[in-house]
Parts: C-alpha cells; structure tokens; sequence
C-alpha cells in the first residue's frame, strides 16, 4: 500500500475538493492517501511515497506559493512519483483541456524547475455570487474575453468529475510504480 500526499492550492475550494475526490478513490482502491493545505500544511511530504500538487488559476497565474513550494522542494519532488493539477476555467473549452493545450499549465511548465511525469488539467467552476466586488468584475472581464458567462447571476461548475476519477487512478498507478 503506499500512501499519497495531496496538497492542494485554492481560493474557492474547488482545488480542495478535487484533492478529497482524488483521495476517496485513492482509498477506495487500498491506498492510503491525505489531502493538506500547500501552505501551511502539517504533515512531513518526505514520509510520503507521492506527492500531487493541485492548484487553481485566478487572474491568469497560480498562487505563487506553487512555484516557492517547487522550487524549496525539488529534489524532493523529483524523488518520487510526483504530478500536478490545475483548476481554471479556460480548461472548460474542449480545446484547451489537457495538459498540452491549457495555455496556464504550459505556461506554468515553462517557468517551473521541476516537470512532473503526470500532469492533469480540470475545468473549474463560476460563481459570481461568491466574489467581492473587484474579483466579480475581473471575473466577468476574464468571461467576456473568453466568450463565457457573464451575467452575475451564473452559478456553473464545468468539472468533469469522471476526468478526476481517471486521473486519479493515474496516481494509483503511478505511485505504485508504473509507468505514466
Ligand atoms: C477572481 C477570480 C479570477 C479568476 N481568473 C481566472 C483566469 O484568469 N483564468 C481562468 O481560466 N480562470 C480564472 N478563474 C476561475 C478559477 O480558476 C475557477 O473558478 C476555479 O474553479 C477556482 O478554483 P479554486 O476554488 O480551487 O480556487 C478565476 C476565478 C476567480 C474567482
């Protein structure tokens, strides 16, 4: 059995519940698997056997926590089965849904020092009711550009719940050794 870390960076708590979703399938199929805060996070990531980040785009960039975590943890990162996730809602276009083709994740990749073997890219959620005044704004702005919804009154999730289940059996199987 080996036992996963999931560490998640939100501001919505979408990222969070991918984590929990990724960990309930984890622990469905005899693995044992946590789900923590980037930051601040209390449990050691080196007592675990693989670790995925998750983290969720807002204003076109990851938290940059992300990329401090990466780069104070490299070695670690690169020591064991290791992958990543991102949550955003250009991810919702089926053209811009993978790993090769989400603009922020490819971005991201080029920036970051250390290239996960197993990448994942989830369609995030709208809920403008949810937002302060300036994010609801910016928000709409970001819609707008991108031919989305923008009327305020727009509650939608486009998470593919399935996606994050196959994905998830990719960490099973990663993490016990597998191949990507
Ligand atoms: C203030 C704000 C800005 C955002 N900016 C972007 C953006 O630039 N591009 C994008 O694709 N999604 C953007 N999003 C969408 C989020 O990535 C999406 O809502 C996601 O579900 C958030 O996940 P989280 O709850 O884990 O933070 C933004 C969301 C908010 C609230």
């Amino acid at each position: 059995m080996v036992n996963i870390l999931l560490l998640y960076s939100t501001n919505y708590g979408l990222s969070k519940r991918i984590c929990e979703k990724i960990q309930a399938s984890l622990c469905a199929g005899g693995q044992q698997a946590q789900v923590e805060p980037l930051v601040g996070h209390a449990a050691d990531p080196r007592s675990f056997d693989a670790i995925v980040i998750g983290a969720s785009i807002k204003h076109g960039k990851h938290h940059p926590s992300v990329l401090e975590f990466i780069r104070a943890n490299q070695p670690l990162l690169e020591s064991k089965p290791s992958a990543l996730f991102s949550v955003n809602l250009v991810a919702r276009k089926p053209a811009k849904n993978t790993p090769q083709t989400n603009p922020y994740l490819k971005r991201f990749l080029a920036r970051c020092p250390w290239q996960p073997k197993l990448l994942g890219v989830f369609a995030g959620e709208l809920d403008y009711s949810r937002y302060g005044p300036l994010d609801k704004h910016m928000m709409r702005f970001v819609m707008w550009i991108n031919k989305g919804p923008t009327d305020f009154s727009t509650k939608v999730q486009f998470t593919d719940w399935d996606e994050v289940e196959r994905f998830a059996g990719r960490v099973a199987a990663f993490a016990s050794g597998q191949p990507v």
